[in-house]
């Protein structure tokens, strides 16, 4: 049978089912590390971190290890042929030659599929500035099935920063394709979740309300996401001021969710959960963070082993006169790039950061 684990850009480069097998593999590595501590013997995986990182790079780096694999790579760009002016181009063509399997995360949007286009084996986009974060999505979905033991019917209540929040972002995507989840969207209006993602809600026909408070929907949830407010996607300092401290998760405020309900948290935390919610049994962030060491081994386990790609990475139509309206996509920098726009009725979006643009 083929393997069909290529690069994973967005959580729908695999099918539901891929999903649902990388959560049961984990599970088992989980169940019996030992039985897997050799399978990845000889084998490279690089890891680029063009942006701060420690639970994504070091669960990554610690599953290649323990999959008795070996790493290599860079966490500060500056300490790498980035400094001197290479593209990204140059970088991905070079090291995915030295290496099994490639991670990378980037600061600009669109910068992973950007990779893929160019790489000599499989990418993993280990989160793609403020768009998406596939492996933190098979992180929550490892984290549900073992707390909850199921993946569908859940109201799902995420807060903070829906706009920037990129695990937001592939999570929703990935809860909206299993059968009866509910979201409830709690954030202030200028942190709300992008319209193309509300629009994905509405495709897959996903029930969804808007909230400004956690206290007024904390009752009827079985999962509350709590998200960092992302200071460093913001345009300027006095907005980030203004939205820092809108939400923060207290013991009091715990008092009215349910007994079964759990809290999650893609960390790092700076004051949207106090600490005194911790020692809570339905805080399952720790628990959640340990998780992505296992999901990520089940991952590179899958993709290392795995046929090259068949499908291409382009598939809208291009247009090198258009340029994609958002300054955070990597189409602004990387100038080689075809631009490649998606059509839905009267509207392209740019192929790489999903930005809409009216031609
Ligand atoms: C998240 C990220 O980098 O997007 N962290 C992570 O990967 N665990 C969330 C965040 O930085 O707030």
């Amino acid at each position: 049978m083929e393997n069909k684990f290529n690069h994973l850009i967005d959580m729908d480069d695999y099918s539901v089912a891929q999903w649902n097998e990388l959560v049961e593999l984990a599970e088992k590595i989980k169940a019996n590390p030992e039985e897997y501590s050799e399978k990845c013997k000889g084998k490279i995986m690089a890891t680029l971190f063009y942006e701060p990182s420690t639970r994504t790079q070091m669960s990554f780096q610690a599953a290649m290890i323990r999959l008795g694999g070996n790493i290599i790579g860079f966490d500060n760009p500056s300490n790498s042929s980035v400094a001197k002016g290479e593209n990204l181009k140059d970088t991905i063509k070079i090291v995915s030659t030295y290496s099994d399997i490639l991670v990378m995360r980037h600061n600009q949007e669109g910068s992973a599929k950007a990779a893929a286009l160019n790489a000599n084996c499989h990418v993993i986009n280990a989160g793609d500035g403020g768009h998406l974060h596939p492996t933190q999505t098979l992180t929550d979905l490892l984290t549900l099935k073992c707390e909850l033991g199921r993946l569908d019917n859940l109201t799902v209540g995420l807060c903070g920063d829906l706009k920037y929040g990129r695990t937001v972002h592939s999570l929703v995507k990935a809860l909206a394709c299993y059968p009866n989840n509910k979201f409830v969207l709690i954030s202030t209006p200028a942190l709300a979740l992008p319209s193309y993602i509300k629009d994905f809600l509405i495709s897959h026909k996903c029930e969804f309300t808007e909230v400004k408070t956690i206290d007024e929907c904390i009752g009827k949830l079985d999962m509350l996401y709590m998200t960092r407010i992302q200071r460093e996607r913001f345009d300027s300092d006095e907005e980030y001021e203004r939205q820092k401290n809108v939400y923060c998760l207290t013991k009091s405020k715990m008092q009215y969710a349910r007994k079964d309900m759990i809290v999650m948290h893609p960390l790092p935390r700076v004051n949207e959960i106090e600490t005194e919610v911790d020692d809570d049994p339905r805080a399952a962030y720790f628990r959640q963070a340990n998780n992505g060491m296992y999901v990520r081994m089940a991952l590179i386990l899958k993709t290392m082993f795995s046929s090259p790609r068949i499908k291409p990475l382009l598939t809208g139509e291009i247009h090198n006169d258009v340029c994609c309206t958002n300054p955070k996509c990597v189409t602004q920098t990387e100038k080689y790039l075809p631009h490649s726009f998606v059509k839905y009725g009267d509207i392209y979006i740019c192929e790489y950061c999903d930005e809409r643009i009216l031609k």
